[in-house]
């Protein structure tokens, strides 16, 4: 961190001149994590912050879906986001056109996305979830059925936990489809260490592991377990962040990081405040569609 120090400092004066909030996912870099968020969060923490939020600008540092997340959550305010190339995987993996032609093969099954999707997909969608709360929305639908989009792992995992039938779609993330059950084994194997891991994982990592869980519940399960060892089976900036936090927990890496998420640097964010670029802005009528599944979510909570 000492060598961002001069970064830090003046965005942080510039974030106090320009009344804006920073909001940080917790996959960005630990210079902005701890250097200048004022809000940090798992996706649905971040979606819950801008709802309630005060400020009338806000940095999201974060990918393309959480800045729209919280334009669609906040209309009347600006919402900026540092590098508007910073996508994921699994946004781009589906399309709205994709959602009306499931919706045509499974009639009357209600949709329920994850908030790794575009404005126009959570337009279509009934509802929308994150890993922190998918089995709670896809049970408060209240069908047999449901069609679940598009993290075919996160959506096998939420299979597993509910008796609901999910109609799944074959989208991935590109950081988390890589860890291998091999890399688990040989994580907890060599280094005597207990294993997490987001369930966007494939289902033989998640199989090998202690515990499952969204970024922000793995950090309750640290508050709880207290482990001298452990790995993070995610991506490799959370374990940067926690680190800090939990002294006496050594963690172990087997590391991927995201590239859409560490697009996002000081600079970026310095010129986005002293620029106030890059805006983001939804089309109203799909933003109210999109608002309205996103409610339902906010609805149901953690
Ligand atoms: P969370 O919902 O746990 O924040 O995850 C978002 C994400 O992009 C994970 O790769
Ligand atoms: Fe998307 Fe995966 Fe990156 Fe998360 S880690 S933003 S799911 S590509």
């Amino acid at each position: 961190i000492p060598l961002h120090l001069p970064w830090i400092d003046a965005i942080n004066k510039l974030k106090k001149q320009r009344g804006a909030v920073i909001m940080a996912h917790s996959y960005q870099s630990p210079e902005i994590f701890h250097g200048v968020a004022d809000i940090t969060g798992d996706s649905l923490g971040l979606a819950q912050a801008a709802a309630d939020c005060d400020a009338d600008l806000i940095v999201l540092c974060g990918v393309h879906f959480m800045a729209e997340t919280a334009k669609i959550l906040a209309p009347h305010k600006t919402v900026l986001i540092p590098d508007p190339e910073a996508g994921c995987s699994l946004a781009s993996s589906i399309t709205a056109a994709d959602v009306l032609a499931l919706r045509a093969r499974h009639p009357g099954v209600p949709v329920v996305s994850y908030a790794n999707t575009s404005a126009a997909v959570k337009a279509e969608s009934d509802a929308i979830c994150t890993s922190a709360n998918a089995v709670q929305v896809v049970e408060a639908m209240g069908s047999a059925k449901v069609i679940f989009l598009p993290d075919e792992y996160l959506g096998r995992h939420v299979a597993g936990q509910t008796r609901v039938e999910l109609v799944l779609w074959r989208g991935r993330c590109e950081v988390h489809e890589k860890f291998t059950a091999q890399q688990a084994r040989h994580a907890r194997e060599q280094f005597d260490a207990l294993l997490v891991a987001h369930p966007e994982c494939p289902p033989e990592v998640l199989a090998e592991v202690d515990f499952v869980g969204s970024t922000t519940a793995m950090g309750k399960w640290l508050e709880r377990e207290k482990p001298a060892r452990v790995a993070l089976i995610t991506e490799c900036s959370m374990a940067d962040n926690l680190r800090a936090q939990f002294p006496a927990t050594e963690f172990i890496k087997p590391c991927n990081l995201c590239p859409h998420m560490q697009r996002i640097t000081l600079p970026k964010i310095y010129e986005a405040l002293r620029d106030m670029k890059h805006a983001v802005e939804v089309p109203s009528h799909v933003a109210g569609r999109a608002r309205a599944a996103l409610q339902r979510m906010l609805a149901v909570g953690r």
